[in-house]
């Protein structure tokens, strides 16, 4: 790839909201990842594409050996972001993976929530959010709505996560990760077009508002992702620690917010 195609690349990528693009080591020879061995696929530095920084002061390094995804094409669809994440071999999570988890539910969904990644009943079935936490997910959404007089059930939202193949030992999703997988999420809720999104747990809330603070600091108001309306709250793995009382009388809160915001 040219220096001038990977400037229009990082342009594209800035837009999304990405903020770095990770390098593999130099000995690393620009060919398929699947060849690559293990140990030389960690990330070993970062190429940064700060928002106020005019692409084409951006230096880039003489020898590019950065694996990049395709752009978004024009008409996209979940079936192309679906092929397009393939057999993905792109970061290392791929290596402990049983089932790519891409996401399930409607896709003309008017509400999407967003989770952190699989666990292993998800990585089992290939399916977001069928374990506890999936099952105390899918009793909020409807439980809270039935509550309020709004008749959706699960199936009538889309769920997907920051990463899609399960963190070993169900660890946080690296920062590396989040940016590789991140650009399959950005391309999915651009076309889903929600009217609203529910970022579940901080990983969800950092991907896609990028900062540092916590849910307990987000939630209670109203962001935005691009131009879509988006609240955050508590990852229901959290809500089932026996502790949080407070936090599940908030998250119910956070929800029938965001309910009443789409379906009202
Ligand atoms: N936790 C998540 O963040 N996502 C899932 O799909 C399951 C558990």
């Amino acid at each position: 790839m040219g220096t001038e195609d990977l400037r229009a690349r990082l342009e594209y990528y800035r837009d999304l909201g990405v903020k770095d693009l990770y390098r593999r080591s130099t000995r690393v020879p620009v060919v398929d990842a699947v060849q690559v061995p293990e140990p030389l696929l960690k990330p070993v530095e970062a190429i940064s594409v700060p928002r106020a920084v005019p692409i084409s002061t951006i230096e880039i390094p003489k020898v590019i050996d950065i694996q990049l995804p395709g752009m978004a094409p024009e008409n996209d669809t979940l079936d192309r972001i679906c092929s397009d994440i393939g057999d993905c071999t792109r970061c290392k999570l791929h290596i402990g993976r049983n089932k790519i988890v891409f996401g399930s539910g409607d896709p003309a969904a008017r509400l999407v929530f967003v989770g952190e990644g699989p666990g292993a009943d998800e990585d089992e079935q290939g399916l977001p959010f069928v374990g506890r936490a999936g099952q105390l997910l899918t009793q909020m959404i409807e439980g809270t709505s039935a509550k309020e007089g709004i008749s959706i059930k699960r199936a009538d939202v889309y769920i997907c996560n920051v990463v899609k193949c399960r963190p070993p030992e169900n660890r946080n999703p690296e920062p590396d990760e989040m940016e590789t997988c991140g650009q399959f999420l950005f391309r999915q809720l651009s076309v889903l077009q929600p009217k609203a999104i529910c970022a579940l747990g901080s990983t969800a809330a950092k991907a896609l508002l990028g900062g540092k603070d916590g849910v307990t600091k987000l939630r209670g108001k109203w962001h935005k992702w691009r131009d879509i309306p988006l609240i955050v709250t508590y990852h229901p793995s959290y809500l089932l620690r026996a502790y949080n009382q407070d936090a599940k009388r908030e998250a119910w809160e956070d929800l029938k917010k965001v309910l009443h915001f789409v379906y009202d």
